[in-house]
């Protein structure tokens, strides 16, 4: 009822406050990384697996698109990642030395589960899930499992529940680069304080709320908006456009911005705001040439920039500055605007925010 929204207006907003406190009670009890944090068995499963195949739906699959990136880069680790209504119609090559993770926040998406037992049934028996219910279906059917303790989420666009699957699968990329003898003692220590600093590094995103409202206001006159990211950052800018699409109801696309020159820049005019997420990451001037090419069309940028990136406001180029980079974490820290820009944009068109039309929280059917 209200009473438990306390200040907040919808649940959705009270789910993005929240998430300091989800990531920190999901990091709880983790003290080192090992295998058995995913269940016991784990270690010998990590030494028995040379590749991951990633099955999820909306936006646990781009929680797994995410981390697909962490586990190739950190763990060395092969990954594919499938949208599991796609992946269990689909003719493909099982290997049996595969781990097959499910990522789930209800741990009860039809489609999820489905793949899943397709995954096994085509013999391959090494299970995983990342799930927020402990005493879901997906936890039942799989043999090890890491539980987000992000709490109930009702607003149906997910917020918190997503950046705490990406605190899980964070710590299996370290617990499988550990198991395989990649991560050293000294890298180890370096990742759990990173870890154990995400909570108030999240507080202070949260805190740039204001200048956000501001932007949402110009969003909410469009109908169109383009999110750019690279490398990891992607699957981030495609969060951002699913939870603008979910609740706004205005149109946006997703594009790794290498690809802007094939096809998106012809959309590009004045009234295509162009939200760019710009992390100061080794591919950070590529993203600068790319922020050229829609300022030579007079496309609107609007820049989420970490400091020391030297992206400066003028004509045409909103930026607003994150407090700080943060390394292979960042993408959990470049979500949480996004999420206030979609949630600020749909309070100002007036939608009916924690019940979209025509969305359920969660899929159990086909
Ligand atoms: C529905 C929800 C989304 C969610 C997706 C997958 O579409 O509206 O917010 O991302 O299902 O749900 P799951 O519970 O499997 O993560």
């Amino acid at each position: 009822g209200a009473a438990e929204l306390g200040p907040y207006r919808h649940y959705m907003q009270k789910e993005i406050f929240e998430q300091p406190r989800a990531i920190s009670d999901t990091l709880e009890g983790v003290e080192g990384i090992s295998a058995e944090l995913f269940g016991d068995g784990a270690h010998r499963v990590f030494k028995d697996i040379d590749r991951v195949l990633i099955l999820a739906c909306g936006t646990s699959y781009y929680a797994g698109s995410t981390a697909k990136y962490w586990l190739e880069s950190l763990a060395k680790v092969p990954c594919s990642v499938e949208i599991a209504s796609e992946y269990r119609y689909r003719d493909s090559v099982p290997d049996p030395r595969t781990l097959v993770v499910t990522i789930s926040q209800s741990g009860e998406t039809a489609d999820t589960i489905a793949a899943l037992k397709h995954a096994r049934s085509l013999g391959m028996p090494h299970t995983l899930t990342v799930c927020n219910v402990g005493t879901s279906a997906m936890v039942r059917e799989c043999a090890l499992h890491f539980l987000t303790r992000a709490g109930v989420e009702i607003g149906v666009a997910s917020t918190k529940a997503f950046t705490t699957q990406l605190v899980g699968l964070f710590l299996l990329t370290l617990a499988l680069a550990r198991t395989k003898g990649r991560l050293g003692d000294a890298e180890e220590a370096e990742h759990i304080k990173a870890l154990r600093h995400l909570p108030a590094a999240v507080q202070a995103v949260l805190a740039l709320e204001p200048q956000i409202i501001s932007w949402a206001e110009d969003f909410a006159k469009k109908e169109n908006a383009l999110f750019l990211g690279r490398g990891l950052h992607y699957p981030v800018a495609l969060e951002g456009a699913l939870k603008l699409k979910e609740i706004s109801y205005i149109h946006a696309e997703a594009y790794p911005a290498g690809e802007l020159k094939h096809g998106p820049l012809a959309l590009v005019t004045s009234a295509m705001p162009v939200v760019t997420i710009a992390p100061n990451d080794a591919l950070l001037e590529k993203l600068k040439s790319n922020m050229q090419e829609v300022r030579a069309r007079g496309g609107e940028l609007f820049v989420f920039a970490d400091s020391d990136t030297r992206i400066e406001n003028e004509p045409g180029v909103r930026v607003i500055r994150m407090p700080e980079h943060y390394g292979a974490l960042s993408p959990i820290l470049h979500t949480v605007p996004l999420q206030l820009l979609a949630y600020h944009t749909a309070c100002a068109r007036g939608t009916d925010v924690d019940k979209p039309r025509n969305l359920a929280k969660s899929v159990t059917v086909e």
